[in-house]
């Protein structure tokens, strides 16, 4: 890992690179009834348009970026790898690198070959080996310019959505409060069920991608896959940063409401501690806080500014989760992702400014931080909520493709700037 703190920006492939066409998402946007609000499609062309997106990245100052490997294009068949796809991304690490730019690549970022399904996807053992056989792959291929792998983004999503299911079958709210955008319509989603488990020939009960909801015991399966990637990348080379992500809520509880905030914390994260407490470092995305009472975490206040994604807009809550997750994880911390999804850029740029001061009094407090990344580098597909919310530094015509930088890549650029200029004489 460079000795330098790393400022830069996320993205992952299924959500910026476009005609994904091996993988379980494509199959499931492409449906007649499908739950998604539009499919992927060419996206925002990254896949060939990488080279002037990472320019960009550079040239705003930025000296960071965190992109993802597409399992679907390196194994598109079961067993057949691709090797003009490792080629690709041989071709990104180089350019990054040509930029000074420092790659942290994700191996699995919620998307999956379309086959693994057929075999019980993400909730069967057997992904563990596939997985595994997978990242050999990769790290044979490409395991001396890999310097900093997060094996699975958002280890612990299986769970929240599982909570998440369960408060809507208890009430009669339409809306789940899981980060990222899923859609919760259960008419939607039986209709898209039943085409699903044709699409894959599979029991539509049994289409298992890796953004459903598991157990606790399921969980496990994760972990396995995490530690099995983990010694596939170490076996290739020992240097290699490995960890994983997970998705943390900056839980604030109220006089009344400790016991659940804890216990809501420990789902969220001591629940998974024991499997990566060895890792490397840990990728910590946040992108707002929950008020917790003795009922559980509250929707936000009526006044509450709101991001487009429902949420409350509250930039001072991932130092809060840097501070936290300092306590019990022993080593280094990423912020791999935290962003705003808005309309308005002004709102974004004061975001950044006031996250990133967030992140700067933790570090002077101790705490372990070497990196911040902003999801996301560019205006991008958001899962089951389509296009419609745009998180990114850069907006994206898609009918042309042009590219627009926003302040806020500015005013990320010039953070990252201030913050090499500290450096200076060392
Ligand atoms: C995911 C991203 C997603 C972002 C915003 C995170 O949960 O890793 O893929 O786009 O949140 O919702």
């Amino acid at each position: 890992m460079d000795k330098h703190f790393l400022i830069g920006a996320a993205t992952a492939a299924h959500q910026v690179e476009g005609n994904n066409t091996c993988s379980d998402f494509w199959v499931m946007e492409n449906l007649k009834h499908s739950d998604y609000a539009e499919p992927s499609g060419t996206a925002v062309d990254h896949y060939n348009r990488y080279p002037e997106d990472i320019k960009r990245l550079s040239d705003a100052g930025l000296n960071a970026y965190r992109f993802s490997i597409e399992w679907a294009r390196i194994e598109p068949e079961e067993g057949r790898f691709d090797e003009r796809e490792i080629a690709h991304y041989r071709d990104m690490l180089r350019c990054c690198r040509e930029y000074g730019v420092t790659p942290i690549v994700t191996l699995h970022h919620f998307s999956s070959p379309a086959w693994l399904i057929r075999k019980g996807g993400w909730k069967k053992e057997y992904v563990v080996g596939a997985f595994a056989r997978y990242v050999r792959y990769v790290a044979m291929q490409l395991g001396q310019e890999l310097g900093c792998v997060c094996t699975i983004n958002e280890a612990n999503m299986g769970y929240q959505l599982q909570k998440v299911m369960a408060d809507m079958r208890n009430s009669s709210r339409k809306e789940g409060d899981v980060q990222v955008g899923v859609e919760l319509d259960m008419k939607k989603i039986l209709l898209s069920m039943i085409e699903q488990g044709i699409a894959f020939r599979c029991s539509p009960l049994r289409v298992n991608a890796y953004l459903r909801p598991r157990s606790e015991e399921q969980e496990k399966i994760v972990m396995r896959a995490h530690q099995a990637a983990k010694q596939a990348l170490k076996f290739v080379n020992p240097e290699i940063k490995v960890g994983l992500t997970l998705s943390l809520f900056d839980y604030q509880p109220t006089e009344d409401g400790r016991e659940i905030a804890a216990q809501l914390w420990h789902e969220d994260f001591g629940m998974y501690l024991p499997y990566i407490r060895d890792d490397d470092f840990l990728g910590v995305q946040n992108y707002s806080r929950k008020i917790v009472d003795k009922n559980g975490a509250r929707q936000p206040a009526p006044d509450a500014p709101l991001t487009q994604m429902g949420y409350e807009d509250y930039p001072a809550s991932i130092g809060n989760v840097l501070r936290k997750v300092a306590k019990e994880f022993p080593g280094e911390l990423i912020v791999t992702e935290n962003g705003l999804a808005t309309a308005d850029d002004k709102l974004r740029c004061e975001f950044i400014r006031e996250a990133f001061a967030g992140v700067q009094a933790a570090r002077a407090d101790g705490v372990p931080v070497s990196g911040y990344l902003y999801w996301s580098l560019l205006d991008n597909f958001e899962w089951q909520a389509g296009y419609s919310k745009t998180f990114g530094l850069i907006a994206v015509d898609r009918n042309t493709q042009t590219r627009t930088p926003k302040e806020s890549l500015r005013v990320l650029g010039e953070l990252a700037r201030t913050e090499k200029d500290s450096y200076k004489g060392e």
